[in-house]
């Protein structure tokens, strides 16, 4: 098969960062009798992987998939078009992309039409992108976190020329306003404050793949607001790689503390946000979260690190004291707070003392729910340069025991709540009893329980009766 490049990524260019304007329209909701003709009707499947950046991607994926007359199905052996979306953060996450796409070619014999499509944060390393198109030749479309705006006129392209096609540019990233989207769920939103990064922690890929930070205006967050408080959703996580640098690259004046603000005055019951790097966390945030009630008490406050010199390493911007001292304003200002993490175990050469730092953290923090990860270099950042003496073996030990700690303050967490009564926002039937139904409380707590079909995406009182680590059994509420 022929391959038409029209853009390949190129890790020098992912990291340049200027001021230059960013706004744009991209035309892609105009009708366009050409691609409908072509697209109508057809079936489309896509699997996301990842964060929720991805997830709110797919959403206009969707949106814009379903604007030209497709219709989503969940079986790919169905499916006109074939959409992975993957991760690069880890090369876990990336082997199970492989796994998948292994999977998948064998219906490109039975289909020979088929548009097998990927796309996300893996086809943005230069790399990865020349492996996936040596071992696949079933895929036929490769399109890079920017160009998501032109999907269906890189499907139609795809279908027309019977060529392989691959569109991914390297560059800081727009805002565009004029996507549609269709939402994964009825009553909890997310909407996307800013986009990229420019924090460049030095083992992280996600500044490469997404381009550099840049904010929505505030007037086009709160229509998204406004449209969804009246459509009665419930929960709104407002999205960024770091929500707290919202607006400084804007010349509005409104920071992420009025984003807060503002959208806890117009009455969304459920406001959430992640993620908060603890580098510019203001007083002035944890206030605005202190005053309202609608404003989830719950803060992922990822701290990568109990050690300092590590933290440098990382290019983290803070001390192990300075996220204490953070920790503790919050916890005094804030009633009730939960706090959860993000821990990277065995960063190059990261020494017994410096891991016992991190144990040492997560004890004196008491943190309700952590994310763990072993340490995964990253081709093209900095830390995947350093020669790392620990063995993996040793990454591996360390990351149980940082669990084993962890637990201990998780399940100490879940036992208070036992006896007392919680509002739960009823996600559905639970995944794990059909007989049950599970929701998330305000800290973030998924609780099991009776309840009925009528109940789904509302928010109603939960006793808890038993409580295990990372969930919890409770009771309706009646009256
Ligand atoms: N913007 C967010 C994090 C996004 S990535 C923040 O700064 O908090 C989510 C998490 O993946 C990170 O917090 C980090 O703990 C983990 N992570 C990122 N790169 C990693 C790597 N190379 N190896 C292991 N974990 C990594
Ligand atoms: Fe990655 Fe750091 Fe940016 Fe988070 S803040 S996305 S960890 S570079
Ligand atoms: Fe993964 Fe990209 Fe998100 S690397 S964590 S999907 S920004």
């Amino acid at each position: 098969m022929k391959t038409n490049v029209i853009n390949t990524p190129n890790m020098n260019k992912a990291k340049v960062r200027t001021n230059e304007a960013t706004f744009f329209m991209s035309g892609a909701t105009q009708n366009n009798e050409e691609i409908s003709k072509l697209l109508n009707n057809k079936n489309y499947y896509i699997h996301t992987y990842g964060c929720q950046a991805n997830v709110r991607d797919e959403e206009t994926m969707r949106g814009l998939l379903e604007n030209v007359g497709m219709t989503q199905t969940d079986s790919p052996e169905t499916s006109d078009v074939i959409i992975i979306n993957t991760c690069a953060v880890r090369e876990n996450a990336e082997d199970k992309v492989y796994g998948e796409i292994g999977n998948l070619k064998r219906l490109r014999k039975i289909n020979k039409d088929l548009v097998l499509a990927i796309c996300g944060c893996m086809v943005e390393q230069p790399e990865i992108l020349e492996r996936m198109m040596n071992t696949f030749p079933e895929v036929n479309l490769y399109f890079g976190t920017h160009e998501i705006y032109q999907l269906t006129s890189l499907i139609c392209e795809t279908i027309t020329s019977k060529e392989r096609l691959v569109s991914i540019e390297s560059k800081q990233g727009e805002v565009i306003e004029d996507l549609p989207c269709r939402r994964n769920n009825e009553f909890k939103a997310y909407i996307n404050i800013m986009y990229g990064c420019n924090k460049f922690c030095t083992y992280c890929i996600v500044p490469y793949t997404r381009g550099k930070e840049r904010s929505r205006r505030f007037n086009d967050v709160m229509k998204e607001v406004d449209e969804l408080v009246a459509l009665g959703y419930q929960e709104i996580t407002f999205l960024g790689q770091n929500v707290n640098a919202y607006g400084k690259d804007l010349d509005e004046g409104h920071d992420f503390a009025d984003v807060l603000e503002e959208a806890a005055k117009r009455g969304v019951p459920r406001i959430r946000f992640t993620t908060s790097h603890p580098w510019d966390f203001s007083l002035k945030m944890i206030d605005v979260i202190a005053k309202y009630p609608n404003i989830m008490k719950f803060i992922h406050l990822p701290v990568q690190s109990g050690n300092s010199e590590i933290l440098k390493l990382m290019g983290r911007r803070y001390t192990r004291e300075d996220y204490l001292n953070l920790v503790k304003t919050m916890r005094e200002r804030i009633p009730g707070l939960s706090l959860s993490t993000d821990i990277i175990v065995g960063f190059p050469n990261e020494t017994e003392e410096q891991f016992n730092d991190t144990l040492s953290l997560v004890d004196i923090v008491g943190y309700e729910a952590a994310f763990t990860f072993i340490y995964s270099p990253r081709r093209g950042t900095p830390a995947a340069r350093m020669k790392d003496e620990v063995p993996y073996s040793e990454k591996s030990r360390r990351f149980k025991e940082l669990v084993k700690h962890l637990e201990v303050s998780i399940s100490k967490d879940a036992l208070s709540m036992v006896g007392k009564i919680y509002d739960v926002l009823v996600d559905g039937v639970s995944k794990t009893d059909e007989n049950m139904y599970s929701g998330y409380t305000e800290n973030n707590k998924l609780v099991h329980f009776k309840a009925s079909k009528e109940d789904i995406g509302k928010i109603i009182p939960v006793r808890i009766l038993e409580s295990h680590t990372y969930s919890l059994i409770g009771e309706k509420v009646n009256g």
